[in-house]
């Protein structure tokens, strides 16, 4: 395994041109899909990084700041921004374009965490990555905050699910 790799060696875009089969009645883009299009492009990043099979452990909140309307360009950007052992972040910038003027809109951004695995199926090692560009560094260094905060929530989630359990509702309590 290449012990470290560049951002810029992670970056991948993703542009489509929003038709009507994936938009509501409001005419602008589901947000189901656009978060697949997150998870798509993230996961084609984390691979490029790990140049290896990776799964998407979490995923951030998602703000729908801006809607995104039909006849519009809808394009993502993403780049691996942190490494840990096994995880990457990777974060995603969508954009909209009118394109019949041009303008553009920031209409949402997200974190995602991917683990790389191994032919064992278990998660494996990941080269560090390395910084080079203002915005590079700036999402590089408060990376570690966010795994920690994803470290909790992560415990949370494990303790609702422990006490929530898998029985139905309508199914005899034992
Ligand atoms: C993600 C997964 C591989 C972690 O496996 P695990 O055996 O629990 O491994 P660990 O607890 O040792 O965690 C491995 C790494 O994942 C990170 N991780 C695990 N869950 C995480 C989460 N919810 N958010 C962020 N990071 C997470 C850990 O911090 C650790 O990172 P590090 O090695 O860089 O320190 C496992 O939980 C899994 O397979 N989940 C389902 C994934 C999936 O189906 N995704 C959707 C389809 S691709």
């Amino acid at each position: 395994m290449q012990a470290e790799r560049f951002v810029r060696e992670s970056r991948t875009f993703k542009a489509s041109h929003v038709l009507p089969p994936d938009t509501n009645n409001h005419n602008t883009l589901f947000g189901g899909k656009l978060m697949a299009h997150i998870d798509d492009v993230a996961a084609i990043s984390a691979m490029k990084h790990a140049r290896g099979p990776v799964v998407t452990a979490s995923t951030d909140s998602v703000d729908f700041l801006q809607p995104i309307r039909v006849d519009y360009e809808v394009s993502l950007e993403a780049f691996v921004t942190w490494t840990h052992n096994t995880s990457m972040e990777v974060f995603v910038k969508i954009v909209s374009e009118d394109l019949h003027t041009g303008e553009r809109t920031v209409c949402a951004t997200s974190f995602l965490t991917f683990v790389a695995i191994g032919k064992d199926g278990k998660p494996t090692k990941v080269p560090k990555v390395i910084p080079e560009t203002e915005e590079e560094k700036f999402l590089h260094q408060n990376a570690a905050e966010r795994a920690e905060a994803r470290k909790q929530r992560r415990m949370r989630s494990k303790h609702l699910a422990d006490l929530l359990g898998t029985r139905r509702p309508w199914e005899p309590k034992e």
